[in-house]
């Protein structure tokens, strides 16, 4: 597994509203023993009616799940978000891309709040708006600027994406990867060339195993690094410049610990997120976004057995919803998000009740410039051919 070596905020400490992860959170927070904390999550939401709408993502804590008005990967909640111009809050219960995506896609009049402005995501955190800049000008210098097509994940800062607008790019999700690479290479001719960013295994993992490219024509751009860490020929030869980024949950998974489920259960499925590293997810059976695991245990016959290499949250959730299969967890210790799980049940309490109060906290906005580019960007992705959060 690679790693990068950015300075990063100690949660809950220090400010950078620069970065993904603003770390403040102003106001008193209910205590986390507060026994009334359900009643009051429940009280509040009923005084703000469909004032609010309260969307989760499937990585969240089951005591924040409970009072989702919608559920989703974060395309499908981009969407869901957009698709409820009548709320006048949208609180998101995810991470700070996610939020921001929502209030881009969502009008002036509406509020998109995070309960925990420190509930931000390290991969989206190792792509800085500056360091994409500084990539762009090196592949001016080394001549091929021109071919290249930055595609993002969904999974970076609203700047990354406007950088994408800006630049005749695209915004994909892990359920799309596949139709916007093809969508990329099909922008500028044989020569095209895609920087992806900023998630290296999802780069990879689509390239290699869905369009076929080798892993010869992938390499690695390090932003610590003059040119990446490439010489001048190999970003000419170069088909696609994966960012050296990735997530700090599903890289933990490993190609040893599937070879040793297979051993311990029988006839076991390996079911693994693409944001795994290439060498997992060619030892898995299936490989899929967020929706397409939880689509296929649900599909899955009474009396399967899987090993699943995603968030702890929702693999604990689809054992419990499916008693009927053996659902294991691909790591032998606990792999929860650590950003996701920032948004408990006291920080949304504090939200809600902060709205009955007329104040709105912790609200995302991005900057009109920022907006208007990635937008475009964002609307190059939900324009693809075909593809929904749902495949
Ligand atoms: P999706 O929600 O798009 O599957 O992404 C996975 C993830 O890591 C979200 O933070
Ligand atoms: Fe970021 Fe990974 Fe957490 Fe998703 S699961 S928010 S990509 S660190």
């Amino acid at each position: 597994m690679t790693t990068i070596d950015l300075p990063l905020l100690p949660l809950g400490r220090g400010k950078d509203l620069g970065a993904e992860r603003g770390v403040e959170c102003p106001g008193d927070l209910p205590a986390a023993s507060d026994p009334d904390l359900v009643a009051r999550a429940v009280a509040a939401k009923a005084a703000l009616g469909d004032r609010v709408f309260v969307l989760g993502h499937h990585y969240q804590r089951d005591e924040v799940v409970q009072f989702a008005d919608v559920m989703g990967d974060s395309f499908k909640l981009a969407k869901d978000a957009a698709a409820r111009p009548e709320a006048e809050f949208i609180v998101f219960c995810g991470v700070h891309f996610m939020a921001e995506s929502a209030d881009i896609l969502t009008s002036d009049n509406q509020s998109v709040i995070l309960p925990d402005l420190a509930a931000g995501c390290s991969m989206a955190d190792m792509a800085r708006l500056a360091q994409v800049e500084d990539a762009w000008d090196a592949l001016a210098d080394a001549g091929v600027v021109d071919q290249v097509v930055p595609i993002t994940y969904m999974n970076s800062s609203a700047d990354i994406k406007a950088f994408c607008g800006r630049n005749g790019g695209a915004v994909c999700t892990s359920s799309n990867a596949d139709v916007a690479l093809e969508w990329a290479f099909a922008q500028k001719g044989a020569d095209t060339k895609v920087l992806f960013f900023p998630d290296q295994h999802l780069g990879r993992n689509t390239a290699v195993l869905k369009l076929g490219y080798t892993l010869e024509d992938c390499i690695v751009w390090n932003p610590l690094l003059p040119n990446g860490g490439n010489t001048v020929a190999q970003l000419q030869a170069a088909k696609v410049i994966l960012w050296k980024g990735h997530c700090s949950v599903h890289g933990r998974f490993s190609a040893e610990v599937v070879d040793e489920l297979r051993a311990t259960i029988p006839d076991v499925q390996i079911l693994v997120h693409p944001e795994c590293a290439h060498e997992v997810v060619l030892k898995a059976d299936l490989v899929g976004s967020t929706e397409f695991i939880i689509n296929t245990i649900e599909a899955a016959p009474a009396g399967s057995s899987w090993a699943i290499g995603t968030e702890l949250n929702l693999v604990k959730r689809l054992a419990a919803a499916h008693p009927d299969k053996t659902i294991a967890f691909l790591d032998k210790t606990v792999c929860y998000c650590s950003t996701m799980n920032r948004i408990d049940l006291p920080h949304l309490v504090w939200a809600l009740e902060s709205l009955v109060d007329g104040v709105v906290v912790n609200e995302i906005q991005v900057d009109g410039e920022t907006e208007r580019y990635a937008k475009i960007a964002l609307q190059r992705m939900l324009d693809l051919p075909g593809r929904s959060s749902a495949d």
